[in-house]
């Protein structure tokens, strides 16, 4: 395969791209990140057949807000995620959480909705999903529960919604999870013998997964949670939009509903919200 060489990229350009992805997703990216931008940006023109970054600002502006301001907003966010990212977290949830939300709304007849507000490839909700299953065979307090996840990326909701994963992708899960949660294909795949793995159908059909920007949450159809994930993704935001995406979260999580962030991502002391521990917070 030969080497392909794309023009330079100068300030107003950088300008243009990162004013296009802030208006269209909140995402915010410093124009002056010049490096960063021309290798993320550099693969759609080579995707087009592109030579110049002016033809390709060119196809932004026929179309704005069309599928290539869709595919810039994905060449500059990433989908990195894992099964149980920052454990602690749903070890609080499953030792402490639920048993919380489930007595702090006791009208909801043992139902609960998580919402993972940046799904990514749905491993987020799934170990949610796992923790919840768990507690209905040790438990009879959990009688049901819904899984929700969102995400700007089609491209990305399409694997969430396929719920299907490589070896290499589910070592965060425990074998007891493995055995009960997963189904692992016969086919092998890639040089080390890699399987697919998919979520059983019982914990499936509990999800459903939409397009939802963070930043438009105001014109999204309205639902209400008892628990939000939203980590790993306000660092893409300025700060106005931080807050802004953290009051429209919090607006859909009931009283007593429980937020999980990042762990580099503080939130700012807020009336609203109790800590209960490290990036776990409570809606009062
Ligand atoms: C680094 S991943 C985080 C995944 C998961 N929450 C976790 O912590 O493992 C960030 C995700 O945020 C999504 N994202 C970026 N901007 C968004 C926006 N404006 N609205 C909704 N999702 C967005 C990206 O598509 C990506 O899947």
């Amino acid at each position: 395969m030969g080497f392909y060489q794309v023009a330079d990229l100068n300030a107003a350009q950088c300008q243009f791209l990162t004013d296009t992805a802030l208006k269209a997703s909140g995402v915010n990216v410093d124009p002056d990140k010049r490096d960063f931008l021309h290798l993320r940006i550099s693969r759609r023109l080579k995707a087009l057949g592109l030579d110049s970054f002016d033809d390709y600002i060119g196809i932004l502006k026929r179309e704005p807000g069309g599928p290539e301001t869709r595919h810039l907003v994905e060449a500059l966010t990433t989908h990195t995620t894992s099964f149980f990212r920052e454990g602690h977290q749903y070890e609080w949830f499953e030792q402490e959480g639920i048993k919380r939300l489930l007595t702090s709304q006791p009208e909801s007849a043992g139902k609960l909705t998580v919402w993972s507000a940046a799904c990514s490839t749905g491993v987020e909700l799934w170990s949610a999903g796992m923790v919840l299953m768990d507690r209905q065979r040790q438990a009879f307090d959990l009688r049901d529960f819904a899984l929700i996840g969102t995400d700007i990326s089609q491209k990305i909701l399409k694997t969430a919604h396929s719920a299907t994963y490589s070896t290499n992708e589910i070592t965060g899960v425990s074998p007891l999870r493995k055995q009960r949660y997963l189904m692992q294909s016969k086919r092998t795949f890639g040089a080390s013998d890699q399987h697919y793995h998919r979520v059983i159908p019982e914990l499936r059909q509990k999800a459903r997964f939409e397009q939802i920007n963070l930043s438009a949450l105001g014109s999204a159809r309205p639902f209400t949670v008892d628990v939000a994930f939203l980590r790993n993704v306000l660092i893409y935001f300025g700060e106005e939009m931080q807050k802004q995406v953290l009051d429209g979260v919090i607006s859909r999580l009931r009283p007593g509903g429980i937020l999980f962030t990042g762990h580099s991502e503080a939130v700012p002391k807020r009336d609203d919200l109790d800590t209960l521990g490290p990036s776990i917070y409570e809606k009062v």
